[in-house]
């Protein structure tokens, strides 16, 4: 796996956004996964930047979302289809009938995952698939555990990953959906490029035991050690606990 430490978050999710350019440069109908939470804000603000500057084109792009929280309308400001709205769709050019995210007030879930997962694979399957990690190792909402789901899933959520909802409503964790639904392990790990962005100190401890702990169902960011094509884009803080050889790569 490739590593690179950036300075300071904003270079990381700089750094993190120009991939993503070149990407589509060389790939123009690519299918692209996208994550969600405070991390992905400043990635999203440089990719914005880099369309304003006319260095991106989203228009032959498609898009599928990681994950959305179960019971809450796509209008709904907890939404991370309106997060989506408020920090990309509403700002470049791309095709709405190409961004796709699980409808959180499907209320089937049988069918809407089987849904999600029918027109992913009709997409042709990620391409570039860009991820967060939560403070416990998630990533998308595969939450830890003694076995993971390979494929699109209904999911209840750990009391942690409501936690680190809660800015999405108002800072009540209470008010965050206790469910979700997120990709499976498989399906994101299917994807041809799986880049993970991490930043800040309080991501120290879980990005050292992703990229360099054991292999574990326990930490489900650990499963990319096993990616032929992940990259690692981090600030210094959330590099602080690597070991030094990796954390030299500080730039
Ligand atoms: C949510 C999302 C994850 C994301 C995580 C990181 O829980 N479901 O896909 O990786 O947030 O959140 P943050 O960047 O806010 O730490």
């Amino acid at each position: 796996m490739r590593v690179e430490v950036l300075q300071t978050a904003g270079r990381a999710a700089a750094s993190a956004a120009r991939l993503v350019a070149r990407a589509l440069e060389r790939e123009p109908s690519l299918v692209l996964g996208l994550p969600t939470g405070r991390t992905a804000i400043p990635f999203y603000e440089a990719l914005v930047a880099l369309y304003r500057r006319g260095v991106v084109d989203f228009r032959r792009a498609t898009t599928f979302n990681l994950d959305e929280l179960a019971g809450v309308k796509d209008d709904d400001p907890r939404s991370y289809h309106a997060y989506m709205r408020r920090h990309l769709f509403d700002h470049v050019n791309l095709n709405p009938r190409r961004t796709h995210l699980p409808d959180g007030a499907a209320g089937d879930w049988t069918r809407e995952v089987a849904r999600y997962e029918r027109h992913l694979s009709e997409a042709g399957g990620l391409g570039l698939a860009v991820i967060g990690i939560g403070r416990n190792g998630h990533i998308g909402f595969n939450e830890p555990s003694a076995r993971l789901e390979a494929r699109t899933h209904y999911v209840k959520l750990q009391p942690a990953s409501r936690r680190a909802n809660a800015y999405l409503a108002r800072g009540d964790w209470r008010e965050v959906p206790t469910h979700a639904v997120s990709m499976g392990i498989g399906t994101i790990l299917q994807a041809r490029t799986v880049v993970l962005l991490a930043t800040g100190a309080s991501k120290a401890s879980i990005v050292a035991r992703a990229l360099e702990g054991p292999i574990t169902t326990r930490v489900p960011a650990s499963l990319i050690q096993a990616h032929p094509a992940a990259i690692a884009i981090l600030d210094r803080e959330a590099a602080g606990r690597l070991s030094a050889a990796r954390r030299r790569g500080a730039t």
